[in-house]
C-alpha cells in the first residue's frame, strides 16, 4: 500500500542514500537543548516587530473584496458604475474586468475563475475595490450592485449523497474515487476477537483563525511584483502567484517578515494575493489587502468535519485482532482533502494484522478546507483513541496497558513495513503515566457531589515527521565575530529563528545576540519549503548546521595558518579558536587577521537526504484530569500532561510553548470549537470570535506539563530532531473525551463536548446532577 500523498508539503519527499560527508551527531551540546527565550521576544512583545499587517508604503491604497452572501448562487448582473464614482476609489475589478480574467484552482483538478459567476460557498470573491482609505474601499464594495440567482445548497456532508441533494458540481457531489486501504482479513480478525465494539464518531469542522489576519501588501516596480505577506512559506506563494499571473518566478518577490500564526491556513497562496496584485497594477499604486476576521472564517480554510464509523476487535489479553474504519468527510466546495489522513492512525498507530479503511469525500457548499495542524490526525485520534478506551473497558484492562500491549515495531501502514528510526510510544506511555500519577488517579473516587472527577489518556503519532530536503541556508561570519543567518524558512511563531540561531551558536561560539537572522524573502533568502508539517526544525536545523560547519572549516584554515597548528587540532572555545593540545595556541575570532582581510566567511548548507528505508515519526501520549459538573454539563480540564518523543529537544522553552499551544488547540476541538451552518440559509453562523469559541487562558488548566522523551534520533538527521508542532495536538481532544467518560460514564462521540450536549446525554441516562 502506498503512504498517503502529503499534498500539503511540497518537496518533502525523502531522497535516498546518506551523504558521505554528513557530520557526526553531537555527543554533547553547550547551547542546543537549553531553555533559551526567543531571540525576537522583545520585538514581538514590544510592538517593534514589523508584521506584514504593519506595512505602510507611500501612496498605498486599501483593498476590499465583495463576497457572495449565499451558499450557492450565480451572478446574473453586476454593475460597479456607482462604486467607481465614489470619492477615493481608484480601481474596481470583477468578472467583467479583462485584467482580472484569471484562471484559479482551489485544487489541481477543478478550475474556476478569480471572479467566477458561479459561487459555490458563502464568501466566494465576486468583485474587489482599491481606494484611498479602508472606509472608502468598503463603501465602494457596498455600492456595487450584484444580482444573484440563488441556488439550492447542501452544507451538511451527511446529506450530500442523498437522492435529490443539490449538486455542488455538475458531475455530482462525490469527490473522485473511494479511498480504500486493506491489510489482512478483517472478517477473520473479528471472528478471532473476544470482544467487538462498533461506534460512530464525529468531529465538527474547525476554523484556524490565527491571531494575525490573512492578507498582503502588493507593489509593482515596472514588471516586477513585490508582496509583503503573512505566510508560512514565501516560495509556495511566489510559485502560485507567478503561475496564476503567468509571470517568471524571478518577477515575483515575496517578503515574509514576522507572522502571527497560520496553523496550515497560510501554507499556500490565496485569491486575495492575485486580487491585490491586479488592483495594484490597474491603480499603479501599492495596495494593502487584509481580510476581516469574519472573512477568514469563510474562505481561507478549515479543518474539515469527519464522520467515522469504527469497528474494533480485541482478545481478552488485549491483542487487537481487527480494525475497520469508514469515514465520510468534506473539504467544502472544492476538492481539498476532506478525509485526507483521517485513517492514518487506524492504519499505523497500533499493531494489528487486519485493517480496512474506506474514506468518502463529498462536496458541500462550504469554504474549501486547508491543512490544519496535523491534518486528519486529531479527527482519527478522536475515534481510535476513544475506541481504545472502550475496548479497555470491555475487557477490563487498564487503558495504558492496552496501548502498551499494541505498541508497533514498524510502520504497518506503509509498503514493505519499514522500521521507524526511533519509536518512543512505549516510553511516552510509561513515563507519562508515571509522571502524571495515572494509576493513583484512576483509583481515586469520582466524587460524591454533583461535580465528578475523571482522568483520561490517549496517544498518537504524526505521519510526516523528520522533514527532509530541499533547503539551502547561508551563514556568514564577519571579522568582529558576529554572524548572519540567511534562511528562507519562515518563523511562524514557533521559535524557528531561536532554534536555528542556537545551532549557529553551538558550532561557531557566536553569542545569540550577535546573530542577525534574515526574514524569509524570495528576493534575498535561499529556497525553503513552507514551515509546516512539523518539519521546519528537522529540515532546517541540519541545513543550518551544515552551513555553520562550512564556515567553521574555513575559519579553522585561517586560524591554523595564524596559530601555526594543524586545522584538525582546532576547536571553538567560547568566542575563541583554540588548539586542543597547545594551551597557548588560541585567538579570539574577532582578532583573526585572516578573517579581517577576507571581510566575511560564507558557508552554504544544503539539506542532505533522509535515511533510506526508514520512517521518521514523532510519537506522543497525553494524560489529563477533568471535572464535570453534572448539573450544567460543563467540563473543566484541571491538569494536563503531554509526553512527547520528538527526538532531540532543541530548546526546552520553545518546546514547552509548542506543547502548551497544541494542548490548548486540542482542548478547543474537544470542548468548544465548531463551524455551524444555518440549515435554512446555508450561511455560517459562527463567523467571528464571539460565536466561535477558541480557548483562552481561562479555559485551559493552569498546569500543562511538558515531559519530553529527550532522545536524539541520530538516524533521522544530523541534529536528531523529529518535529513537534503537530504531534502535540493529535491526542488531546480524545484525552479529554476519555477523561469525561471516566468521570461520568458517558461517551461523547461527537465534538465539541458542549455543556448542552453533555447535559442532554446525562439527562438521558438519568445521571444529571
Ligand atoms: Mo501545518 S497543517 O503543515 O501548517
Amino acid at each position: 500500500m502506498k503512504p498517503p500523498e502529503l499534498y500539503f508539503i511540497d518537496g518533502a519527499a525523502p531522497e535516498s542514500s546518506a551523504p558521505a560527508d554528513a557530520p557526526p551527531p553531537w555527543t554533547e551540546t553547550r547551547v542546543v537543548g537549553k531553555a533559551i527565550p526567543r531571540v525576537d521576544a522583545y520585538e514581538r512583545v514590544s510592538g517593534t516587530a514589523v508584521y506584514p499587517s504593519d506595512v505602510v508604503l507611500p501612496d498605498m491604497l486599501y483593498g476590499a473584496i465583495l463576497r457572495c452572501p449565499h451558499a450557492s448562487a450565480r451572478v446574473t448582473r453586476l454593475d460597479s458604475a456607482a462604486a467607481e464614482r465614489l470619492p477615493g476609489v481608484r480601481a474596481v475589478i470583477s468578472g467583467l474586468t479583462k485584467a482580472a480574467d484569471v484562471r484559479w484552482y482551489y485544487s489541481r483538478t477543478v478550475f474556476t475563475k478569480l471572479f467566477d459567476p458561479r459561487c459555490r460557498f458563502q464568501g466566494e470573491a465576486v468583485a474587489a475595490v482599491a481606494a484611498e482609505t479602508p472606509e472608502q474601499a468598503w463603501d465602494a464594495v457596498r455600492a456595487i450592485t450584484v444580482e444573484y440567482e440563488v441556488l439550492p445548497f447542501v452544507v451538511d456532508e451527511r446529506e450530500a449523497l442523498a437522492a435529490g441533494a443539490p449538486a455542488v458540481h455538475e458531475a455530482g457531489n462525490r469527490v473522485g474515487e473511494l479511498e480504500r486501504y486493506q491489510r489482512g482479513d478483517v472478517a477473520r480478525g473479528f471472528a478471532e476477537a473476544d470482544k467487538v465494539v462498533e461506534v460512530s464518531f464525529r468531529t465538527a469542522a474547525e476554523i484556524h483563525t490565527p491571531m494575525e489576519l490573512h492578507g498582503c501588501v502588493a507593489r509593482w516596480d515596472g514588471p516586477r511584483l513585490t508582496l509583503w505577506e503573512s505566510t508560512q512559506g514565501v516560495y509556495p506563494v511566489q510559485q502560485r502567484v507567478a503561475a496564476t499571473l503567468e509571470m517568471p518566478l524571478a518577477g515575483v518577490r515575496v517578503i515574509g517578515s514576522y507572522m502571527g500564526g497560520g496553523f496550515g491556513s497560510k501554507l499556500q497562496a490565496d485569491k486575495y494575493h492575485v486580487v491585490a496584485a491586479v488592483l495594484a497594477r490597474l491603480a499603479a499604486r501599492p495596495v494593502k489587502l487584509f481580510l476581516t476576521r469574519e472573512e477568514t472564517f469563510l474562505c481561507v480554510g478549515n479543518r474539515p468535519p469527519a464522520n467515522m464509523r469504527l469497528k474494533a476487535g480485541v482478545k481478552k489479553d488485549g491483542t487487537l485482532t481487527a480494525l475497520e474504519l469508514t469515514c465520510l468527510g468534506s473539504g467544502g466546495a472544492y476538492p481539498a482533502g476532506g478525509t485526507s489522513l483521517v485513517d492514518w492512525l487506524v492504519r499505523d498507530l497500533y499493531t494489528c494484522p487486519n485493517v480496512r479503511t474506506e474514506c468518502t469525500d463529498v462536496y458541500i457548499n462550504g469554504g474549501p478546507s486547508r491543512p490544519f495542524r496535523a491534518p486528519g490526525h486529531p479527527q482519527g485520534a478522536w475515534a481510535l483513541e476513544q475506541m481504545m478506551d472502550a475496548l479497555a473497558a470491555a475487557i477490563g484492562m487498564d487503558p495504558v496497558e492496552l496501548r502498551l500491549k499494541n505498541v508497533p515495531a514498524f510502520s504497518q501502514g506503509r509498503e514493505g513495513n519499514p522500521p521507524y528510526t526511533t519509536t518512543g510510544l512505549e516510553r511516552c506511555l510509561t513515563e507519562g503515566a508515571e509522571a502524571f500519577g495515572w494509576h493513583e488517579a484512576r483509583r481515586r473516587p469520582r466524587g460524591s457531589g454533583p461535580v465528578k472527577r475523571g482522568v483520561g489518556v490517549a496517544a498518537g503519532l504524526w505521519v510526516a515527521g523528520g522533514g527532509g530536503p530541499p533547503s539551502t541556508v547561508i551563514v556568514k561570519l564577519f571579522p568582529d565575530g558576529s554572524a548572519n543567518l540567511n534562511m528562507g524558512a519562515s518563523d511562524i511563531g514557533t521559535g524557528t529563528k531561536t532554534v536555528m540561531a542556537m545551532v549557529v551558536a553551538e558550532e561557531l561560539g557566536v553569542p545569540l545576540e550577535r546573530i542577525q537572522i534574515e526574514n524569509a524573502d524570495t528576493g534575498t533568502t535561499e529556497y525553503a519549503t513552507a514551515s509546516g508539517g512539523s518539519k521546519t526544525v528537522p529540515t532546517e536545523s541540519p541545513t543550518v548546521r551544515a552551513a555553520a560547519l562550512a564556515v567553521k572549516g574555513q575559519l579553522f584554515d585561517l586560524a591554523a595558518a595564524e596559530l601555526k597548528v594543524p586545522a584538525t587540532e582546532l576547536r571553538i572555545e567560547g568566542e575563541e579558536v583554540a588548539s586542543r593540545s597547545d594551551p597557548k595556541a588560541r585567538k579570539r575570532i574577532a582578532e583573526l587577521e585572516g578573517l579581517r582581510r577576507r571581510g566575511v566567511l560564507v558557508g552554504v548548507g544544503v539539506r542532505g537526504p533522509n535515511p533510506e528505508g526508514k520512517v521518521i515519526n514523532p510519537f506522543a501520549a497525553q494524560f489529563c484530569e477533568v471535572e464535570v459538573d453534572t448539573r450544567t454539563g460543563e467540563v473543566r480540564v484541571v491538569r494536563f500532561l503531554s509526553c512527547n518523543d520528538s527526538g532531540r529537544v532543541m530548546n526546552r522553552l520553545t518546546y514547552e510553548s509548542q506543547v502548551i499551544g497544541g494542548v490548548t488547540m486540542g482542548i478547543g476541538l474537544a470542548l468548544t470549537e465548531q463551524r455551524v451552518f444555518d440549515r435554512q440559509t446555508g450561511k455560517v453562523l459562527s463567523a467571528n470570535w464571539h460565536d466561535y469559541k477558541i480557548p483562552t487562558v481561562m479555559d485551559v488548566p493552569p498546569e500543562i506539563t511538558s515531559l519530553p522523551i529527550d532522545r536524539p534520533d541520530p538516524a533521522a538527521n544530523t541534529t536528531g530532531a523529529k518535529g513537534l508542532g503537530e504531534p502535540v495536538t493529535i491526542p488531546t481532544a480524545a484525552t479529554v473525551a476519555n477523561a469525561v467518560y471516566d468521570a461520568v460514564g458517558v461517551r461523547v462521540v461527537e465534538s465539541p463536548i458542549s455543556p448542552m450536549r453533555l447535559a442532554a446525554l446525562l439527562a438521558a441516562r438519568g445521571t444529571r446532577g
